[in-house]
């Protein structure tokens, strides 16, 4: 059955956790489909792990619909929900909505993604207004990376823990279907999940969420320029392929690949008449 909306509010309600991976591509979308994952995140972390940025600021529109059209054509029953990159909502609700309605229409996508708490609130309830679902982004938000002066646990002091809480409040208010908490103390993010009825989804921010996202490429070992502290290696993906291309490489330096079983062919009468 295909996650929607109100399958994934009614988890939170049963007490069941909800899973979500990063997902940029068709082929890793069919296998996170077949491992019953509840939902892909076509992240603008892929910015950083598939375009090789040193952040997901320089991340475009193109960029979302390109990779988010191809998870959606492999996702079957997993929900979709496609990031809005940076500075296609944050200068108007207009540009918000305008821009949601592009991410939703040109990927066939279930929901869309945005980052930030209070200050988004109209841009998300206009978005929801117009039909689309939404899941918010709060605590350490990446786009605003310069403004935090870089990739740093957020809300420790008591002032900083409440602003977080006020944006939880503030985006469930907004309309957001679930919320996603990244970086933030793992007894603050429990009691957000606690107070909140839509469903949070942690990353870096303790087993009290309703959910968990990693991005793919971290808890598969695949992404070595920076490995949070939250990363766990569910395998070790990256060392396996870089021996599967060192026996390729030196199976074709060795003539022994391709072998017979490999190749096509052709009647011993044809060819002679082309010599
Ligand atoms: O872009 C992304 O991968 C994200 C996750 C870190 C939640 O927003």
């Amino acid at each position: 059955m295909k996650k929607t909306v109100t399958s994934l509010l009614q988890m939170k309600q049963k007490g069941e956790k909800i899973s979500m991976l990063t997902c940029y591509d068709y082929s890793t979308a069919k296998l996170m489909d077949a491992a019953d994952i509840d939902m892909l995140l076509v992240g603008d972390s892929l910015g950083n792990t598939m375009l090789g940025y040193s952040d997901t600021l320089a991340v475009t529109m193109e960029d979302m619909i390109h990779h988010g059209a191809a998870v959606v054509r492999g996702a079957g029953n997993c929900h979709v929900v496609i990031d809005m990159p940076f500075m296609s909502y944050q200068p108007s609700v207009y540009d918000a909505v305008v821009n949601a309605g592009r991410l939703i229409k040109e990927t066939g996508g279930n929901s869309v993604k945005l980052e930030g708490g209070a200050a988004v609130k109209e841009h998300i309830k206009a978005i929801v207004d117009a039909g689309i679902p939404v899941v918010a982004h709060i605590g350490m938000t990446p786009q605003s990376v310069n403004a935090f002066g870089g990739f740093k646990v957020q809300g420790k002091s008591e002032e900083a823990a409440a602003k977080i809480l006020q944006d939880a409040y503030d985006v469930q208010e907004a309309g957001a279907f679930a919320v996603v908490l990244e970086c933030v103390p793992a007894k603050l993010a429990a009691l957000i999940s606690e107070k909140l009825t839509i469903p949070t989804i942690g990353i870096g921010a303790g087993e009290g969420c309703d959910g968990q996202v990693l991005v793919f490429q971290d808890m598969l070992g695949m992404f070595s320029d920076y490995v949070p502290k939250f990363v766990k290696h569910f395998a070790d993906c990256g060392q396996i392929m870089i021996q599967a291309f060192k026996d390729f490489d030196a199976e074709v330096k060795a003539g022994s690949f391709p072998e017979e079983k490999h190749c096509f062919k052709i009647d011993d009468e044809v060819i002679k008449k082309l010599y």
